[in-house]
This record gives C-alpha cells, structure tokens and sequence, in this order.
C-alpha cells in the first residue's frame, strides 16, 4: 500500500509560467536556469524595495573552502584523494538528489560508485525515522527540552541515531533548532527544544554528539530565522517571506545554537525557506557564505530544504553544496536546478571549477568525519509503500521492481529512554494542596478525548495531519509512525479500576460526580504548512493560543462539578489558561508531546513513583498581547511578505522581563513534590576577562585541485552520457548529451563570451585569514574558554514519604526521592546598559540532578564561558565584554522568575536576595 505523502500537492496548486525566452547562444549559463534566475534577479530587486530600510543582506564571495579547521582535517585529507579522482558528472552527481519519490529516502543523493562512493540516503526526521515502520516514536524536541537533563538529550540522539544507522539512513534530517519558538504561533516550534538559545544550544549539542557517534551526519536545521509556517515558500506568484533581523539579534538569539550544533561537529546543514533580510536562504551569499561557513567555521555541507532552490549558478555561488530532493520548482519531471545543469554551468564556466570541488569535497569529508566509508548499512526501508516488494523508482512510475521494505526492527530498548524522556519532561505549573501525587485508592473521573488514541489508530492521518486523541507529536515532516501508542487512559486502568471515563471532549449533560478528582485531558496542535488542520495551516492561527475541541470549556463545566480538577496538557507550546485560578483547578500538568510513551510516563508522575521534574521551555503569558506585536504571525501581503524583528533581542522571558510584566508561569517554571534548597554556593573566575577575544589562529590550509575546466571531447567520461546508458525516466542524472557538453565547453573556452553576470560584491579569491568572531568550529574557540566557575549544593529539603492525601486512607507510592533543575543567568554589569541594552536576564547553564533522596545532596558545578558575558558589537563584528572590570552577576534558581542566589563575578561571593533581578520575588504563586 503506498503511504500517504502530502508534501506535493503544494506543487500542483499553480501553473508556472513559462521561462523558455531565448537568450544568445555565447551566454555562459544555460538557457532554462539564466532566464529563471534573470527572473528572479528581476524579482529581487522589485521585493528588495519591500524590506525596510536598515536590513540588508550584503553580499559575500566566494564560498570559504572546506577543510580548515584541525578536527576535520584526516577527514578533508582522504576526501581530497577521493575527489581527485572524481569526474565532472560525479562530483555534480553527489551534490544532487536524484528526484523526489526516484528512491527510497526523504531525499537521496546521486552516487560516484566507480571511485567508491554511495548514493546517500537522507531521512526524516528530528523525532523518529519517518515513513517506515518498527521504529520508536520518541518525545518531540520541546519535551527533551523540557526535561533540562542533558544525559537524557544525549541518550535520546544517541537511540535516534541507532535507529537511522540501522535502517540504512546516511543523513538524519535533525535536529531542529529554527525555529528558535519566537512566535507563540509557529508551526514548528515543537520540533526544537524551546524559546531560548542556550537551552535550545545545549540540547543541540546534545542530541548531534548522539546521533554522531553512531556514525550517522546529523543536520541541524532551518538556517535561518525560518520562525512560521504561512508563506514560508517561494512560488511563481509570490516570494517566501522575508525574515527581517538585525545583527546583534542574529548572533545573540538565532544563530547561537546552530553554532553550538557546529561546535559539536555537525556533519550537515539544511536551509530555511524563507528570506532573510530580502535574500532567500538558499542563495544569500551573507548568511551561508560568511555566516554559517566563514565566521561559525562550519565544515560539513549545507544543502537546501526541500524544494527550496530557486535558482542554479546563484546558489551555487551563495554557498550551497546540496540540492534536495534534486527537482526544481516543479517537481517529477526528471529536470533540476543541478545535476546535468551544474555539470554544464560548469563547462562553460558560470560556476567555477573550483566552486564544484568544494561541494563535492565537503559532501565526502562528512562522510568519512562519521566513518560511513566502514560498513555503513544500505537502506532497507522504502518511505513510499510499506509492501515488501514494489517499484524501486517509484516517481518514475515506470520502474524495475524489487524488494524495498524489510521491515528492520531498530527500537532496541529504545522505549525505556523515550519513556525516561516523556517522564523527566512532565511539568508541574500548580499544584495546590499538594493535590498531587495520587493514592493508589483515589477515585477518578476521567474526561477529554486525548486520555485515548485516535480511535481510527495513531497512524491514520498521514504524517499526523489530524488532532484526534492522545496528541503525541505536532504534524508534518517532524512526524514519524508510532509503533503503538501507550495512551494515558490505558496506564490508568492498569493502575485502579475506581475509574469513571468520559472520553469526549463535551461535557456530559448528567453525571454523578462522586468522584475524588476529575482529570481532564485537553490539546493544543500545530505543524507544517502543506497540511491544514481544523483551518489551521501549519501556525495555530484560528486556534489562537487557546486549547483544541474546547477545552477550556471542558475544564471549565468539570470545574463546577468537581472541587478537585487536575488538567492535562498535551501541547505543542504555550496557552493561554483562563481558568487556571479557578478554585478547583488544583493541579496542572504539561504533558508536552510525549511520543509513544504517553500512558506509563504520566500515571508514574499522578501516583508519584517519580516526582516531577520538567520545566518550561517557553514562557506563558496571561495574554496573547503581553508580547510584542511583532511576534505575531504575519499574513498575505502582496509581494513578499515582510517579518520584521523589531522587539530585536527581546523574545520571551527577556521581553517579559524587560518590561515589567509578570508571565502567568515563567520560562523554565516547573514543581516538584520535593522542595529544594542551594547553599554554599560560589564563584570562582578561572581567567581573567578581556574585552575582546584573542585573535583566533590562522586557517589550516584546505585541499586544492586543478581548476582547469575538463575538456568533454578529448574526456567524453568527465560529463557526457557513457554509450548505452539506461535512463530511468524522470530520474536526475548529472550527464550531458555529447552536443549539449560541447557547446557548453565552447562557450566556456570562447574569448568573445559574455560572461556570466556574476552578482555586485562577487570575487573567487579566498579569505584565508579567520575573521575576529571566528576561527573555529562554532566560532573564536576563545569564546568557549571557561570564565567562571559556580559551584553550589542541591538539597532535598521535601519530607520522607507523603500521605497528604486527605480524601484517601491509602497512601501514594512517593518514596520523597526528587530531581532538581539548577537554572543560572547572567546579569551584566548596570555599567554596560548605555552603550548595550541587555536583557535583565539570560539563561546561561543548567544542570539537572539526581534522583535525591529526603535530606540528600548534591555539589552541581557551572561553567560560563566567554561568549556568555559578551554581547555582539555590530561595529566590531566582534564579541565584546563590555566591562570587563564590571560586575556580573549569576543569578542561580528554578526558573527565570525564581532567582534568589546572586554570586558576584567582582568578589566571588554568592548570597540570597530578598528579590530577584526582575522583581518577581522569590516565591511563585
Ligand atoms: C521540511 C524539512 C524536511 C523536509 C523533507 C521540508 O518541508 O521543512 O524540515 O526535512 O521537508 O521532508
């Protein structure tokens, strides 16, 4: 049975407009992609004028090479003996996917089997191998993110990448950490770990060094500022959005945790739809060129989202090194932006030899940095059926058969981490009454729809386009297949038959409400663009910010009935609670997304087996309007539509902070049954600060090759069709005719061609010095110096076991043993306000305990680093500690409102203060 993708039908909902207009024959660049891009330059120039003043993407050429930093060098080393020996068609062949739907992966690569080097698989994605089977479902990134425990994070990549590897999957398409969540509404905040770029940083460092180590290229995505759904994408009648930010913004929020992902050596970068500053993503030379390869040093290959290019030769100029799947706009008709194009804008010299070489050097390198050239397994798994036996190509319909799917089980004991995950992320906002945890005798009622799967099964809605039962995962390309669905009311009727269900999400006109508690279970969905559900597409527009299938009113009418209402929460980010202080609303629980372990993760937390651990990854607000209108989704506008950043560096809880309003339950908020102590806390200063960094060393020098273009008639191998080659139809292929390959090289050769008109700011000449911010993976390796050190004590201060329960003779299985999550954030110095306006504060570190038992502790240590007391100057290009002499302070507590230790950076003393640094006090509600 063939699965159901939706992601095409995008492409059938316009007619493109033809692009066939001649052009003369001595043109360096071929007839389909110069008149495309001529458009598109045409186009950029009008849409340019819609992107307000002051946001500029300049341009930046040529593409850094490749290879220049000391930890992929071995690996750039044996890439380079491979590429010398590659063809033309080869190296353009590996840049390219082979069409969408032509094999059996999300996305697959051509191949240079002759020198040994494979078609590469690329797979959906940040949660699970998607569109297969006998996998784990495990918790989306906002609910590892909401578990603080940096162990976990790891362990969790490190199953995901067990899981692609033995599926056959070179390239898992995560993690995603863009979007960063500036937009309550967004889509796709789920995907990534939460609304701040240290947790979101931390947890992607995490979650590639685990994948990594098991050999598998992890891709850290969207880069950048790709922050809604809603207009993401380009089309011939209007342009993807236009991400509008600022410097300072970038560096200090959107582009920190992808250079934290490139500090743990991400082998693959994916493009972002939109524009940033009026330059699409996949060809804005700025962002990938400077940004992403030159300042943050990245080594790996940076390929598009899918379907993203727009153009060919500017891409290739821009810095991209992979086009995905391979088809151009329109897709299935066997033609590509690159592939035989690049093998032609090659040999008539539009795209430099030297461009070609990188791609392919950087594509290769990836390969051998995670050792895939070693008994890498081949896919075993077809994404487009899930028969045994079907069409090996199946976008081009007609195909050889064969067998695609083996059906590989790759769960392990993968389910004991992906119910740890869903576990530690449960987050307790109230608790009143200590109504929680459960006795085992409690009597419960139990409402909502989402206490029990999909009733149709939790696969039924393709890649999850439907909110119907327990919400596990968002929708869209994120999603992957359960293998089952532990749902919360079968854990519960494992637990107690004193149990009364009313899985409806409206509430019955007559019940007996003589139950101790109503447990009410309500959602909140969002997902990709190419699925709408409920009239929503992708961003949570006609929902708001409000709970699905009327749950508010659910929770509401259980309110009246009931004196004790406990709510359950399965989301994809915040909402808004209007009920919250109701006096019955006693307790209330986020869920999150919790994957295929939502039953057993939640009835250990309700009758305390564990205590809950989670803390927000975002802040919720008592309004929608508390945050800055500029955050807001942005809707049809004609021409491009324009998102411009204008709180700046203020999202979330540096907003909220900043202007005084007091978040319904703030960033990083969590309760425990346990209550926790710090105590002898200190900081030590471990070198002394500087303003500005030490200059980084020089790059190592990267692999050069010959650039003389190849001669297609005396090498007809380099680029032409060999004889009696089979084509498959519609499939991508990287060769020329003969006439086509030789009239491009005349072209190439030819003293009187036009040349191509390469973009204003444009130079082939390298940059062989690192620039100030740069120098390393992730940037100046002296940004990631340690520069304090807090060292201070957890205590379990919370009681033994607990027999609260008053409505109850039994008692809960508590045992009183509880997880802390220790939050530090920095304060700057006042001095440095007038020359740069920080944020109140700003997460810097965290550290999740153990399991401590009543009385137990624990020394937790924190380092700061550099980049963490610095802020980017904008005239300097450069991070600056703006005073070095200055007194920082670390503000240590249990969420960004709940600061109430300040250690000094002048004197190294840590002491309790009455009031935190954003005058919320010390206690929460
Ligand atoms: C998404 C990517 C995804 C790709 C392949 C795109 O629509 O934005 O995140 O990896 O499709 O499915």
């Amino acid at each position: 049975m063939l699965r159901q993708v939706t992601h095409l039908s995008l492409f059938f909902s316009f007619v493109l407009p033809s692009l066939s207009e001649d052009l003369p024959q001595d043109a360096r660049f071929s007839a389909f992609q110069s008149a495309s891009e001529e458009a598109n330059a045409t186009v950029d120039a009008v849409l340019a004028l819609a992107v307000p003043e002051g946001y500029v993407a300049a341009p930046w050429y040529p593409t850094p090479h490749g290879g220049w930093t000391p930890d992929w060098a071995e690996s750039y080393a044996k890439a380079a003996d491979l590429v010398a020996n590659m063809t033309l068609a080869e190296k353009t062949n590996i840049t390219t996917g082979t069409g969408y739907f032509m094999d059996r992966c999300t996305g697959n690569t051509g191949s240079a089997h002759r020198v040994g080097f494979p078609q590469l698989c690329l797979q959906d994605g940040p949660l699970g191998v998607r569109n297969t089977e006998n996998n784990t479902a495990f918790p989306a990134g906002i609910t590892i993110g909401a578990t603080w425990n940096k162990e976990l994070m790891y362990q969790r990549g490190a199953a995901i990448g067990q899981e692609f590897r033995g599926k056959g999957a070179n390239i898992h398409l995560g993690p995603s950490v863009g979007a960063l969540g500036r937009k309550p509404r967004g889509g796709r905040n789920w995907e990534g770990f939460g609304s701040d770029p240290v947790l979101q940083g931390i947890a992607a460092r995490e979650s590639v060094r685990g994948i990594q180590d098991q050999g598998v290229i992890a891709t850290i995505k969207h880069w950048l500022v790709n922050e809604q759904e809603m207009f993401r994408m380009y089309n011939p009648f209007q342009p993807g959005y236009s991400s509008n930010v600022d410097d300072r913004t970038l560096h200090e929020l959107y582009m920190w945790p992808f250079a934290e992902a490139i500090r743990a050596g991400v082998g693959a970068v994916m493009s972002a739809y939109n524009a940033v500053n009026g330059s699409a993503s996949t060809q804005n030379s700025y962002l990938i060129n400077n940004l992403l390869k030159d300042e943050l040093g990245f080594q790996g290959f940076m390929m598009s989202d899918w379907f993203a290019q727009n153009s060919g030769v500017a891409t290739a100029l821009s810095g991209l090194d992979m086009s995905m799947p391979g088809d151009p706009t329109v897709p299935l008709f066997g033609d590509a932006w690159w592939a035989f194009h690049l093998t032609e804008a090659v040999l008539n010299g539009s795209v430099p030899v030297d461009r070609i070489n990188d791609m392919a050097t950087r594509i290769v390198a990836a390969w051998y940095q995670m050792g895939q050239d070693q008994d890498y397994p081949e896919p075993n798994f077809s994404s487009w059926t899930d028969d045994a036996v079907g069409l090996l190509h199946p976008g081009a319909l007609i195909s050889p058969q064969g067998v695609v799917n083996e059906f590989v089980d790759v769960q392990g004991d993968h389910a004991a981490i992906a119910r740890a995950v869903a576990t530690e992320a449960i987050t307790l906002l109230k608790n009143d009454n200590q109504t929680l945890p459960l006795s085992s005798s409690a009597t419960l009622a139990v409402f909502g729809s989402a206490a029990a799967q999909n009733p149709d099964g939790p696969n039924s809605c393709a890649d999850k386009g439907c909110n119907k039962g327990t919400l596990g995962m968002g929708w869209g390309s994120g999603s992957a297949d359960y293998p089952y669905l532990d749902d919360p009311i079968s854990a519960l009727r494992r637990r107690t038959s004193n149990l009364t269900e009313y899985l409806t999400d409206t509430f019955p006109s007559t019940i007996d409400a003589g139950e101790d508690y109503a447990l009410v279970f309500i959602t909140a969905d969002s997902g990709e663009n190419y699925i709408t559900v409920d009239g929503n597409p992708g961003d949570r527009t006609v929902a708001g910010l409000y709970a699905w299938h009327n749950g508010d009113e659910l929770v509401e009418k259980a309110a009246e009935q009931y004196d004790t209402v406990i709510v359950i929460v399965q989301t994809v980010g915040p909402i808004l609670m209007d009920w919250s202080d109701l006096p019955s609303v006693k307790a209330i629980l986020f869920q999150h997304l919790p994957g295929q372990e939502a039953g057993e993760s939640l009835t250990s937390i309700l009758y305390g087996e564990e205590s809950p651990s989670g803390h927000l990854p975002y802040s919720i607000t008592h309004q929608e309007s508390d945050l800055p209108e500029s955050v807001d989704l942005v809707y049809f506008e004609l021409g491009q539509p324009q998102d411009t950043y204008a709180e700046r560096h203020y999202i979330d809880y540096r907003y909220l902070n900043a202007h005084n309003i007091t978040p319904h339950y703030p960033f990083g908020h969590g309760l425990s049954y346990a209550n926790f102590s710090l105590s002898t806390a200190t900081l030590t200063s471990l070198s002394p600060l500087t303003s500005l960094p030490p200059p980084p060393s020089p790059k190592l020098p990267t692999p050069t090759y010959p650039t003389t273009i190849p001669n297609p008639s005396t090498s007809p191998t380099e680029a032409i069709y060999p004889p009696n080659f089979s084509r498959i139809w519609r499939y991508i292929y990287s060769y020329l005719s003969e006439s086509d390959a030789l009239r491009a090289y005349d072209i190439g050769q030819s003293p009187t061609t036009t040349p191509y008109p390469y973009p204003a700011g444009y130079s082939a000449t390298q940059r062989n010095h690192s620039v100030p911010a740069g120098g390393g993976p992730g940037g100046n390796p002296a940004l990631f110096e340690p520069i304090f050190a807090v060292n201070v004590t957890v205590t379990n201060t919370g009681a033994a076991a607990s027999t609260n329960n008053s409505t109850s003779n039994s008692t809960s299985t508590y045992t009183g043993h509880a997880k802390a999550v220790l939050q530090a954030y920095i304060q700057f110095p006042a001095s440095t306000q007038s020359s740069f306006d920080t944020p109140p504060v700003q997460l810097r570190g965290f550290a999740k305990t153990r399991a401590l038992a009543p009385g137990e502790s624990q020394e937790v240590e924190l380092t700061l680093t550099r980049k963490d007391v610095s802020v980017w100057d904008v005239a300097r290009q450069n991070w600056v500690v703006p005073d070095p002499a200055g007194e920082y302070l670390v503000w240590l507590g249990w969420s960004s409102g709940q600061l109430g230790v300040a250690c000094s950076s002048v004197t190294g003393v840590c002491a309790e203060r009455e009031r935190g640094p954003v005058g919320l006090g010390l206690s929460l509600r």
